[in-house]
């Protein structure tokens, strides 16, 4: 059957702790000299209709290393439901192609794509969710604590699509999860209480960056304009101006708290260069995991559909 992976949401706590098993088995055989290539022969269609370094490249390197190729669509070749609907580029992709990975401006774009492909699509970030970012940070979590459950994640900033792929891991995997930002900038009340549904994690919302990080094991933040949203950088300047990530903000934490971030970070606007480059900062880590995470879920994926190459 084909699965997608849209959002953390489509799969319960035992599927994402074994892809985060994957992944760390996929990370230490690499290291290893020990790449296995499940995926070979088979291709990867990557649709980007916004800017991307970690997510292309992680995928294009990562489906490489399985054995299989990748071939980048940018923003302009396909034009994503403009040239041709949504729906005739899914289906023209699932003629020549295994799997589709897309970074769509809207989720809705995002689920009519996965509801016409015949292969599975991977969300790669929408205005809605990063699933693949909640992964590697879960794995760079995993990492560095050993455990997921009982630790708390404040997220100083603005809740766009990270946020709620957090929540949802959250809720999963037994995380407090804790947001800090200003009113009107919260993602849509109701994807808490989606997310909560069966939750053994929690979620807060606060608009104190103090109150959020007392006591958190790791510190989180994102851009205050995500791409897409530039005509409002200013106004968006003045709304986050309380919710950096600096060195004050950072000393309210426990002493080893992790630095997170899950790039592009814009250096003294919502992170200071201090902190995102300083000695608690696993930023790169969680990086370098993307490749790693989104290489489980490629796996699992075509193994679900008991996928080998069209050609
Ligand atoms: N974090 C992340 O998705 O980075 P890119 O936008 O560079 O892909
Ligand atoms: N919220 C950011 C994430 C970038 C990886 C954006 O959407 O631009």
């Amino acid at each position: 059957m084909k699965r997608d992976f849209l959002s953390i949401a489509d799969h319960d706590r035992s599927e994402i702790e074994a892809i985060l098993e994957d992944a760390a088995r996929l990370k230490a055989d690499l290291r290893a000299g020990r790449g296995e290539r499940p995926l070979l022969g088979t291709t990867l269609a990557m649709i980007f209709e916004k800017p991307s370094l970690r997510t292309r490249v992680t995928f294009e390197t990562g489906i490489k290393q399985l054995g299989g190729a990748s071939v980048y669509l940018a923003p302009n070749d396909i034009q994503l439901g403009a040239r041709e609907t949504v729906a005739d580029i899914a289906r023209n992709l699932s003629c020549w192609v295994d799997l589709i990975m897309a970074r769509t401006f809207s989720h809705a774009s995002m689920i009519e794509l996965a509801r016409h492909a015949t292969v599975p699509v991977i969300n790669g970030l929408s205005d809605l969710n990063h699933p693949c970012q909640v992964l590697a940070d879960c794995q760079t979590l995993l990492e560095n604590r050993e455990r997921l459950d009982g630790l708390t994640v404040a997220f100083i900033g603005d809740g766009n699509n990270v946020v709620p792929s957090w929540w949802q891991a959250a809720a999963r995997l037994g995380i407090r999860f804790r947001l800090a930002c200003p009113a009107g900038y919260e993602p849509d009340p109701a994807l808490v209480a989606q997310a909560q549904d069966k939750a053994v994690g929690s979620i807060e919302i606060l608009r104190d960056p103090g109150e959020a990080v007392t006591d958190a094991d790791a510190l989180y933040t994102d851009v205050w304009t995500s791409m897409g949203q530039e005509a409002e950088a200013q106004v968006r300047r003045e709304a986050f101006a309380g919710y950096q990530v600096n060195a004050a903000l950072l000393a309210k934490a426990r002493p080893d708290a992790l630095v997170m971030h899950c790039l592009p970070a814009h250096r003294g606007e919502e992170i200071t260069a201090e902190v995102v480059d300083g000695p608690q900062s696993v930023v790169l880590q969680q990086a370098e995991n993307r490749l790693h995470a989104q290489k489980a879920v490629m796996v699992r994926l075509a193994a679900a559909r008991g996928q080998g190459a069209k050609a």
